[in-house]
């Protein structure tokens, strides 16, 4: 059968990335939209199957290019996301117009499947303006494109994710680590292959459902992870509850850096929980396996931050 092209906007981030190996490896051909092709190109090229693959240098803005790639596309995933604002990279352009404007383009040219990632529990984050943006983008598409499928997934967590890597580090770094809301704020980590799988069997299996949300096998709260991590990684560590005034002030020390660990939005959307919320379907109701332990996926990668590095490594 000829192969399907799906056109994919955040292709060289770890969603994209992972998602390039499963859709090739299923006999879809991706174009993939980068930004810089020479900072990116290689890491989007070497995850696809020979001859599936073909990388565009772009703006994600220039509507004549949009336009052209839309001509020759069978669906589009969406993967584009911030979760800091730097100039015109804002939440208004990047989780709004965007989206606006690819999917009337997915309207306009009949696409089969139009696939955006959202986030869990933007709907209760009324204070956050990530997470207002996220919900005004969806409606957008919803407007334009009624056979989008918008999934909301829990955290995202593998071997190449800016969350358990990133915590393992400054576990490994900080004798003290400071936790939010006594550390409370409840998640469903999912793994991002058990994601991506789901992703291609949504397009092979044409699953049709506008919105989806999507959480992995555990619940576990911010504490518990944290926990898990110093477990993996063989360090103990004393969990500081930080007061919420405090973690503020830190937080626009750290919004100066030109990659904030923490902003004052994020402060304000770790205060809900990150769990299915019984409102949407989830992946379970379409049989889409998301069953990965967080614990085992960890423990399988997690060595290189303990002291002895891999020779630590139990086989
Ligand atoms: N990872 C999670 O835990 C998680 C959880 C819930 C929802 N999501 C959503 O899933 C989507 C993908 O997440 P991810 O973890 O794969 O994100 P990621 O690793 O941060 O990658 C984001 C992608 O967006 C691209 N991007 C950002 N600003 C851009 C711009 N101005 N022009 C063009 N490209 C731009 C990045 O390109 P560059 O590489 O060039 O910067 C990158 O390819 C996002 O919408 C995110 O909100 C993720």
């Amino acid at each position: 059968m000829k192969p399907k092209n799906c056109l994919i906007f955040g292709a060289s981030g770890q969603i994209g990335r992972n998602l390039i190996r499963s859709l090739t490896k299923s006999n879809i051909k991706v174009t993939a939209l980068t930004r810089n092709i020479h900072q990116k190109g290689y890491i989007i090229k070497t995850q696809a199957n020979p001859g599936y693959l073909e990388i565009v240098e772009g703006s994600i803005f220039n509507y004549d290019l949009l336009k052209k790639l839309f001509r020759q596309a069978d669906l589009c995933v969406n993967l584009v996301g911030i979760l800091f604002e730097k100039g015109k990279n804002n939440f208004t352009n990047i989780h709004i117009e965007f989206p606006k404007m690819i999917s009337k383009l997915a309207s306009i040219y009949n696409l089969e499947k139009f696939i955006h990632l959202s986030a869990l529990g933007i709907e209760n984050a009324g204070e956050s303006i990530y997470a207002q943006s996220k919900l005004k983008g969806e409606k957008e598409i919803l407007n334009n494109f009624n056979k989008a499928v918008i999934l909301r997934p829990s955290i995202v967590y593998s071997v190449d994710d800016n969350f358990t890597t990133q915590l393992m580090t400054l576990l490994g770094l900080l004798p003290i680590f400071p936790i939010y809301y006594n550390g409370k704020t409840k998640f469903r980590p999912i793994h991002c292959s058990d994601l991506t799988n789901s992703i291609t069997k949504i397009i092979t299996d044409d699953i049709r459902e506008n919105i989806i949300e999507f959480a992995g096998p555990d619940e576990m709260s911010f504490k518990e992870i944290l926990e898990k991590l110093l477990s993996s990684i063989e360090k103990k560590r004393l969990l500081f509850p930080m007061p919420i005034s405090l973690a503020r002030m830190t937080a626009h020390i750290f919004e100066l850096l030109p990659r904030p660990l923490i902003t004052n939005d994020q402060l304000r959307l770790l205060k809900y929980d990150n769990v299915l919320s019984g409102k949407y379907k989830s992946n379970i109701d379409f049989n889409l396996n998301c069953s990965l332990k967080f614990e085992d996926e960890v423990n399988k990668y997690s060595y290189m931050w303990r002291n002895e590095g891999e020779y630590s490594k139990k086989e």
